[in-house]
């Protein structure tokens, strides 16, 4: 019913590397496809997306990754994206797309989402993230309190953003909603003996905001199944949250791109 692709990191990807996943989207052409995020840089986003959604030959759904506003800032790669909608209405970022029907009784919503520190401690872990460099309301900060307040504001606004979708999606008769967001949205989600699994990642690697959200939603309505899909780990991982929310993170390596081998 749709392809998805994550963490795609199409800037550290050789031509030929493109050109296989570009082939292996026109040999399934018209499903349609699905990011969650980190597709490339702000340079060249826009420029990949195009080239996807030719390959493609069918609707692109996404959402925006940490690394696609590297070299800018958030605001402007939201124009970029809106820009783009209103060129080639098939290539759409989801936050803004609102409820997107992928079948009858099963919905698609998404929101980038940003790792928030309410996972973790975010000012004592010695891990950082390139994004203080190279994003510029986080570079812009002075402390790490700044960045960590910036970052939070993201995350709270996308988390409102879900809960007003998942709202819509489910007056719309939704029984099953697919939720795409970049950052994973509980610890469990981070693939379990792998380093990235050590509480010092959390504060960089999920977003707390989101978890509550779509922990809430599942509570209040048992009868609706959420099956988030996420990336930014790039540690391939599957997890029942409650028997109707269940979360998928994809794996990822850079230089070699590809479609999710779970996705049909
Ligand atoms: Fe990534």
């Amino acid at each position: 019913m749709i392809r998805w692709l994550t963490d795609l990191h199409l800037d550290h990807a050789p031509p030929e590397a493109i050109q296989r996943l570009h082939a292996a989207l026109r040999s399934n052409a018209s499903v349609p496809v699905i990011l969650t995020g980190d597709i490339s840089t702000a340079s060249r986003l826009v420029e990949d997306l195009e080239r996807l959604a030719d390959a493609a030959e069918a609707a692109i759904y996404f959402v925006l990754g940490n690394h696609d506003h590297y070299g800018a800032s958030v605001g402007t790669v939201r124009d970029q994206v809106l820009a783009l909608n209103a060129r080639r209405p098939e290539i759409a970022w989801l936050p803004p797309a609102g409820v997107v029907t992928l079948a009858p009784g099963t919905a698609l919503v998404g929101v980038d989402g940003w790792a928030d520190g309410r996972h973790g401690n975010p000012m004592t872990t010695p891990l950082v993230l390139n994004d203080d460099k190279f994003i510029r309301e986080l570079a812009e900060q002075s402390s790490r309190a700044g960045r960590l307040a910036v970052r939070r504001a993201l995350a709270d606004a996308d988390a409102t953003r879900l809960a007003t979708l998942l709202s819509r999606a489910r007056e719309s008769g939704a029984e099953r909603i697919l939720v795409a967001t970049h950052v994973p949205p509980f610890p469990s989600a981070l693939a379990a003996g792998q380093r990235i699994a050590h509480p010092h990642w959390h504060p960089l690697l999920i977003s707390g905001a989101t978890g509550e959200v779509l922990d809430a939603f599942a509570r209040q309505h048992p009868e609706i199944h959420l099956d988030v899909h996420a990336g930014h780990s790039h540690a391939a991982a599957a997890v029942t949250i409650h028997p109707n929310l269940t979360v998928r993170v994809g794996g990822a390596r850079y230089g070699r791109p590809t479609i999710q081998p779970e996705s049909g």
